[in-house]
């Protein structure tokens, strides 16, 4: 195989890449992005392999290869199939972790041996001053990738008793200037690399570099985790393109500069929609009191409730209904038990329509993801900015399994999610919230809505609710 072909494959599959992203910007042409994204990695992973079969000095060096792309296929493809859709932005945090790892292992064996890897060395040649800056930005991002990934994975999940891996924040005075001068050192320990080419000095800035990621990490909680975890995927996607410039490899600079800047967008389009500042968020200025007011503010106070079939009843006598889904919906799998309902309230002449938070869920577009799967049509579905000015006129807005979403503490100074955008639900006439108890959402605030004259609770997991409102519909 040629280096000119090997340029041409790369060439396509960065098109691909491209034309993933562009695909997976709608849900209509979502799934041909995916196709495109599976075909350029196919073309990629193919192309990488065949070039390492022309380079490799022996057959075992490229068994090692096939070996690692069995082992690492298996494991990922059982793992996407196994992972439920609630767990997803756990997986998602994994793989950015392993990518970051991924970058930081490239880095070290490039180090070692830079007229393996690098490109126009010899054996024993020393490393370019520019090839010394790639690898120390490679390197330095991956490991703050990887370690900032591995502490996101754990506040996500929420399972693990270690203090750093739960939602709360971990704050303590005098980090951010911590932060700043252990950033300052890791800069200075990467340009006494590119100096001297000191072994050391590398090592010492990796080390600085994988504590910084947790740093920067833990002190974020409550309900900005969605900014971290596309913040990491930016991170993950720059580390990449740092050692494509090191190995002189275009598709990797590609595909890793596409992955950094959507997903620094992306984290910019999350800053917007929850009213933060990316600066502050990063710095781990915000969701800090979210815990603790958690903690504090769980007073015992009566709320309105009713059965499934007093709210069917509601929704029956009503003209304008507004479904609210939110994370409980995804865990309870309620979906297509909540088209049927839909289906049924619309046959009987109510408007449906459904109102989507952008971080409603545990990822980017999970609820848009959610309702797709159970093909509910895209015309009755509203972003946040489209539907607000509905609910004033709206008869009853129902809220399944969403708590923070809907949260009117938004609206009051002092509180630790004060800015965030919500759903005007509140304001809609009626409103039925159903969940299984008085349990706080991701941010671990009591909410005012619940306990409002017009607000009836209908507990329960959301789909054996949402199948009983479908039978008691008439
Ligand atoms: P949450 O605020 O997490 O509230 C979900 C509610 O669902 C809970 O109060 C829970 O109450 C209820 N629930 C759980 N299982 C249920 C079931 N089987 N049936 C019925 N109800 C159930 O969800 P939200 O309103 O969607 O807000 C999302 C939050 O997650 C935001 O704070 C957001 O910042 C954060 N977050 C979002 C993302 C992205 S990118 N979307 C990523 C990470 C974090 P019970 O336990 O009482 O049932």
């Amino acid at each position: 195989m040629s280096m000119n072909l090997v340029t041409l494959l790369y060439l396509i599959a960065s098109v691909c890449f491209i034309q993933a992203l562009k695909g997976l910007s709608h849900p209509t042409t979502s799934i041909r992005g995916n196709v495109f994204g599976m075909t350029g990695m196919t073309i990629a992973v193919l192309t990488t392999a065949a070039l390492i079969a022309k380079l490799a000095g022996s057959p075992l060096s490229l068994s090692w290869v096939l070996l690692g792309l069995l082992v690492g296929g298996s494991a990922g493809a059982i793992m996407a199939q196994r992972v439920e859709m609630t767990k997803m932005p756990e997986l998602v945090a994994f793989m950015h972790s392993m990518i970051g790892l991924a970058a930081v292992f490239i880095a070290v064996a490039a180090v070692a041996e830079p007229g393996a890897l690098l490109h126009g060395l010899a054996k024993g040649d020393p490393i370019p001053t520019g090839n010394r800056l790639e690898l120390f930005l490679g390197a330095a991002i991956g490991a703050i990738t990887f370690s900032g990934s591995v502490i996101a994975f754990g506040k996500l999940s929420g399972k693990s008793k270690f203090r750093l891996f739960q939602g709360a924040p971990v704050q303590f005075s005098g980090q951010h200037l911590l932060n700043l001068v252990l950033g300052l050192a890791t800069v200075g320990l990467g340009l006494a690399f590119m100096a001297t080419e000191s072994w050391s000095a590398f090592f010492a800035m990796l080390a600085l570099a994988f504590v910084l990621g947790v740093l920067i990490i833990i002190p974020i909680g409550g309900a900005d985790m969605p900014v971290v975890v596309s913040m990491l995927n930016s991170y993950s996607g720059w580390a990449a393109a740092g050692i494509g410039f090191s190995l002189n490899n275009a598709m990797l600079i590609i595909a890793g500069s596409l992955v950094g800047s959507s997903g620094a967008i992306l984290s910019y389009i999350m800053c917007k929609a929850m009213n933060r500042s990316f600066i502050n968020v990063i710095l781990g200025g915000f969701g800090g009191d979210t815990a603790t007011a958690a903690a504090g503010d769980q007073v015992q106070r009566s709320v309105k409730s009713g059965s499934a079939d007093d709210a069917a009843f509601i929704l029956g006598n009503a003209e304008t209904v507004v479904i609210v889904p939110g994370y409980g919906l995804a865990v309870a799998r309620a979906q297509h038990a909540v088209k049927e309902l839909a289906e049924k309230l619309t046959e009987k002449g109510i408007t449906v329509k459904y109102a989507i938070h952008p971080v409603a869920g545990r990822m980017p577009g999970h609820m848009n993801v959610l309702l797709a799967e159970a093909e509910v049509p895209y015309d009755q579905v509203f972003e946040m900015e489209d539907i607000n000015g509905e609910f004033g006129q709206t008869d009853v807005a129902i809220i399944l399994g969403a708590n923070d979403v809907v949260n009117p503490a938004a609206l009051q100074k002092g509180s630790p999610i004060y800015g965030m955008p919500i759903l005007e639900a509140y304001k809609a006439k009626t409103v039925i919230v159903n969940k299984r108890s008085m349990a706080a959402g991701y941010a671990g605030l009591d909410n005012e809505l619940f306990y409002m004259d017009k607000t009836m609770m209908v507990f329960g997991d959301a789909k054996k609710v949402v199948e009983e409102m479908v039978k008691a519909v008439e």
